[in-house]
């Protein structure tokens, strides 16, 4: 009889394991992520903001324990489809969660494209990754360019601006902004009078502050990030340039680095999908527990990232983390509605958030919410067909 039980019970222990091969296996995360140059914080909020979801689900989603496998991109287009590749032949991972650059980010979903891997994009807004490159295994749980900037141009002919210079850093994420900030801003009767580019990632920003000094517009529009973000906004009220000539950006410009930026931050107003001072009880929840784990407060990007393991989970659970279930995954994901600290959001049929852009402004060491600048706006993913 006691042989008899200790067989039973070692044939189910046995059982049990092979009956769910596939779904208890561990899910291999690989992440994608600057973690040195100008976008370095960037790349390390997002992947806080991950792994603090996946930590406050037990370290498993959909009943698989994560793992991670790690790889910096160095914001360096020419190395992206090298170090994307690692992730899948090498690797092997089941999704790919990557990345800050939208030329990086751009060749990741080419090869996402190709190989039918899982990408979920956490920052990089290139257009074309929801739009003309969409495709089925490709979600964003951050923005597009265009929604980033396209409600700041409203903003600006309502505060009474109607001539502005653009500056950003001359690769996809800059040309677009600007030409969505163009647009929202002329189609409201304001003029983009000049356009000023430097290569990513220069800071060297001298000569270009002395042409808008001498151009004289009401206001500026920047996109910079990052460690670039810092310089720039320093540099610009340095030059006395903030005392008459207001600068106004997408939220980026702003976000993660006020500590360091300081009084030349103070007043700046910036559209974003998220904002200090929101006030609800999922996005406090959210920044105590951040807050706790890592020792720092969250950012944008710490948002992206707990979305993008929300909108993972979201898939896994639909098919009881069995990953070979792609369609009804996908069709989870492009279905789900997310309870993001930035406030509920829906995700487009071409794998984009719908959310709303809030108006902020820089007081203290917040950006602080003024507005909502746009209601749920949806990027027009031009050229996506799904
Ligand atoms: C981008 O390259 O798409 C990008 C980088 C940093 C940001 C926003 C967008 O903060």
């Amino acid at each position: 009889m006691h042989l008899f039980r200790c067989t039973l019970i070692a044939a189910a222990a046995l059982a049990a394991p092979l009956a769910h091969a596939q779904s208890s296996a561990k899910l291999k995360v690989g992440l994608m992520l600057p973690a040195t140059g100008t976008f370095a914080a960037l790349g390390t909020a997002i992947e806080n903001g991950f792994k603090l979801y996946v930590q406050e689900q037990g370290g498993r989603l959909a009943g698989r324990e994560v793992e991670y496998v790690r790889v910096d991109d160095e914001s360096d287009p020419a190395k992206a489809t090298d170090n994307v590749n690692k992730l899948i032949k090498r690797d092997n991972v089941d999704v790919i969660v990557g990345t800050v650059h939208s030329g990086v980010a751009m060749a990741m979903a080419r090869v996402a494209r190709e190989t039918g891997t899982m990408l979920i994009v956490p920052n990089a807004g290139a257009d074309a990754i929801t739009g003309a490159m969409c495709a089925p295994n490709v979600f964003r749980t951050s923005f597009s360019n265009w929604q980033s900037s396209y409600a700041l141009g409203d903003v600006l002919v309502k505060q009474g601006k109607k001539r502005a210079v653009t500056i950003t850093w001359k690769y996809a994420a800059g040309d677009e902004m600007a030409a969505a900030f163009k647009e929202g801003f002329e189609k409201a009767g304001g003029q983009v009078v000049k356009q000023l580019t430097l290569p990513f990632p220069n800071v060297e920003f001298q000569a270009l502050l002395t042409e808008i000094a001498a151009t004289k517009p009401d206001a500026t529009f920047a996109f910079f990030a990052g460690g670039g973000a810092v310089k720039f906004v320093k540099d610009y009220a340095a030059a006395g340039l903030n005392k008459t000539i207001p600068l106004y950006g997408p939220g980026f410009l702003t976000d993660g680095t006020l500590e360091a930026q300081g009084e030349a931050a103070q007043g700046i107003y910036t559209t974003l999908h998220y904002a200090d001072g929101l006030k609800t009880p999922r996005d406090d929840a959210f920044r105590l527990n951040y807050a706790k784990t890592f020792k720092l407060q969250p950012d944008v990007y710490a948002v992206q990232g707990y979305d993008a393991a929300q909108l993972l989970a979201i898939g896994l659970k639909a098919v009881g983390g069995d990953l070979t279930k792609k369609d009804a995954m996908y069709a989870a994901m492009r279905n789900a509605r997310i309870d993001s600290p930035r406030g509920t959001f829906t995700i487009s049929k071409a794998g984009n958030p719908v959310q709303d852009i809030y108006l902020r402004q820089v007081v203290g060491t917040e950006n602080r919410v003024v507005g909502v600048a746009a209601k749920a706006l949806a990027d027009p993913a031009r050229g996506c067909r799904l």
